[in-house]
C-alpha cells in the first residue's frame, strides 16, 4: 500500500514514518533525508541543493520530481511505500498522480506552538533516519543515537531564521493540498498533537484498518 505521510515542518512525519516502516515493511522515503545525504557526501546533486535547503526553501520541482520517479522505480518500492516530505507543491503532487497514484495521505495535524517546540529541541541522527528531542524524546545516552549508537547533530535547517522560511514555504506552498487531497478522497487527517508514543499508536491502529480495506 501507498502512503504519503503530510505535514508541517516538524509534525512528526519522519518520527512516524520510522515506526510505520517497522511495523508493516514498507520503505521509508524521506525527500529531506536523501538531499541530507548528497549535502553531506558532496554529489553533485547536494552541491546544486545545499543553500536553498540551509536557508529553508524549497528545492525545485524538476530536481525533486526526477529523484522521487528514480527512488520509486527501485524494486523495494514496487510493493508499496511511505512517502516522507514530498509531495510539497501542486506540480509534485500531479507528477506522483501521474506517476505511481498514493492509497492514502496521512495528515499529521499540529499547532504552530507544538511545531515550534519540536524544531527548536530536536536532535538527529548523523547516520540513520532516527531522531530524537531534548526533552519530548531524549536518546538513552545525551548524543548518541538509540537504534545505531551514532552521534546526534542540530540540522543547519533548524536554526531560528531557516524555520521561519520553512514554516512560510508550507503555508504558502504545501498547506493547499490538503483540499487537493481531500477532493482526491485520500485525505486521512490525524491528531498529531500528542506525545510520540500515542500518536503512534492512534496512528498504527488507522493505518492498520487501511491496510485491511476499510475507510477512514
Ligand atoms: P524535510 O526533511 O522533509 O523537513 P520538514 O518537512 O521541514 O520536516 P521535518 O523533518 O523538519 O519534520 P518532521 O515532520 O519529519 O518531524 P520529526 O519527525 O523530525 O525537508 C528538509 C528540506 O528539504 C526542506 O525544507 C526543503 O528545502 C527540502 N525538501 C524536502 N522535500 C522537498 C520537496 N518535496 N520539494 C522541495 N524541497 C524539498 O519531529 C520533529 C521533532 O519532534 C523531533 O525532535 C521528534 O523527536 C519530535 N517529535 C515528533 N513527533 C512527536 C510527538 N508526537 N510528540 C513529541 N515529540 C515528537
Ligand atoms: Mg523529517
Amino acid at each position: 500500500m501507498r502512503f504519503v505521510f503530510f505535514g508541517a515542518p516538524g509534525a512528526g512525519k519522519g518520527t512516524m514514518a520510522v515506526e510505520a516502516s517497522a511495523e508493516f515493511g514498507l520503505p521509508h522515503v524521506s525527500t529531506g533525508e536523501i538531499f541530507r545525504a548528497a549535502i553531506r557526501d558532496a554529489t553533485p546533486l547536494g552541491l546544486r541543493v545545499k543553500a536553498v535547503i540551509e536557508a529553508g526553501g524549497l528545492v525545485t520541482d524538476d530536481i525533486t520530481i526526477q529523484l522521487i520517479q528514480e527512488r520509486l522505480a527501485l524494486p523495494d518500492a514496487s510493493r508499496g511505500w511511505l512517502l516522507d516530505g514530498f509531495p510539497r507543491t501542486l506540480p509534485q503532487a500531479r507528477a506522483l498522480a501521474g506517476l505511481c497514484p498514493e492509497d492514502w495521505v496521512i495528515d499529521l495535524e499540529v499547532s504552530d506552538a507544538r511545531v515550534i517546540q519540536r524544531l527548536s529541541g530536536r536532535r538527529n541522527c548523523s547516520k540513520c533516519s532516527h531522531s530524537y528531542h531534548v526533552t519530548l524524546k531524549p536518546p538513552l545516552v545525551e548524543g548518541v543515537c538509540d537504534a545505531c549508537g551514532s552521534p546526534l547533530y542540530v540540522r543547519d535547517d533548524d536554526r531560528e531564521e531557516s524555520v521561519r522560511n520553512r514554516l512560510v514555504a508550507y503555508r504558502t506552498q504545501t498547506a493547499p493540498l490538503v483540499d487537493y487531497y481531500r477532493t482526491r478522497g485520500t485525505l486521512v487527517p490525524v491528531d498529531g498533537e500528542g506525545d510520540a508514543a500515542s500518536v503512534w499508536a492512534a496512528l498504527k491502529v488507522i493505518m492498520t484498518r487501511l491496510m485491511e480495506g476499510e475507510r477512514p
